[in-house]
């Protein structure tokens, strides 16, 4: 499988930002990797219809893992799949820091695969965890409560503290929690990397074994950064 370059846009965006998909493809018009933009959820719409016919996939930030009704501010995964969104993204650590639980990252993996959409499900662990040595055992054990049952899924790991601070896990820290990772959920899913990627550091992380690709946040949001990570993958 190929790998996977994702842009996690975050709460950034305006409306002409659909103009950064025709960026992205005069930048890299044939991609060895497979590509994804994330944006907030009012611009899915529109950078899917920029997208058409092109290698750019569109993702959602989240999705509810109710059916649509009385939700309100909920995103329906159903309604994601209607705007042209092919993946999710569930439980960031930015909305497990929020209370978002392992079970209701479940029920939204369950969910997104249920309506068509490619979940990839984030798991990390915070500085004091890997201080105290218990890294591994706290991503297994979001793993094992927060992955589907079955359907196709990624993940992706992002290691709290290297998350928007310029601070990278080092190629030996990304190759051990990668192979554990490996080991806990078997060949399907592809493993992404996550934390402070940027076109400096992108060529050792895509290159290290077990990662299938890199979610990016600040460097995403610039088209020139985010095609040279593209371009090393
Ligand atoms: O989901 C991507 C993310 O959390 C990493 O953000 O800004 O460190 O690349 P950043």
């Amino acid at each position: 499988m190929k790998q996977l370059i994702a842009a996690n846009w975050k709460m950034n965006g305006q409306p002409d930002w659909a103009d950064k998909v025709s960026a992205l493809t005069a930048l890299v018009p044939d991609p060895s990797c497979d590509l994804l933009i994330c944006p907030p959820h009012p611009l899915v719409g529109s950078l899917a219809i920029t997208a058409e016919g092109t290698p750019i996939k569109i993702g959602g930030q989240d999705c509810s893992e109710y059916e649509a009704g009385a939700h309100t501010g909920e995103t329906d995964a159903a309604l994601l799949v209607t705007l042209g969104a092919t993946y999710v993204i569930v439980g960031h650590s930015e909305r497990r820091a929020a209370g978002e639980t392992d079970t209701r990252v479940k029920a939204k993996a369950e969910r997104a695969i249920n309506q068509g959409l490619r979940p990839i499900v984030c798991v990390g662990e915070s500085l004091a965890q890997r201080e105290a040595g218990e890294a591994v055992s706290v991503v297994t054990n979001q793993l094992e409560a927060s992955l589907p049952a079955s359907g196709d899924y990624d993940i992706a790991y992002e290691p709290i503290w290297a998350i928007g601070t310029g601070r990278t896990a080092t190629a030996g820290d990304i190759a051990q929690m990668h192979a554990a990772i490996r080991n806990a959920v078997g060949s399907g899913p592809r493993i992404l990397y996550g934390g402070s990627v940027k076109p400096a550091n992108a060529v050792e992380i895509l290159r290290t074994p077990e990662v299938g690709g890199a979610l990016v946040g600040g460097a995403s949001l610039d088209m020139e950064s985010f095609s040279k990570i593209a371009h090393a993958a």
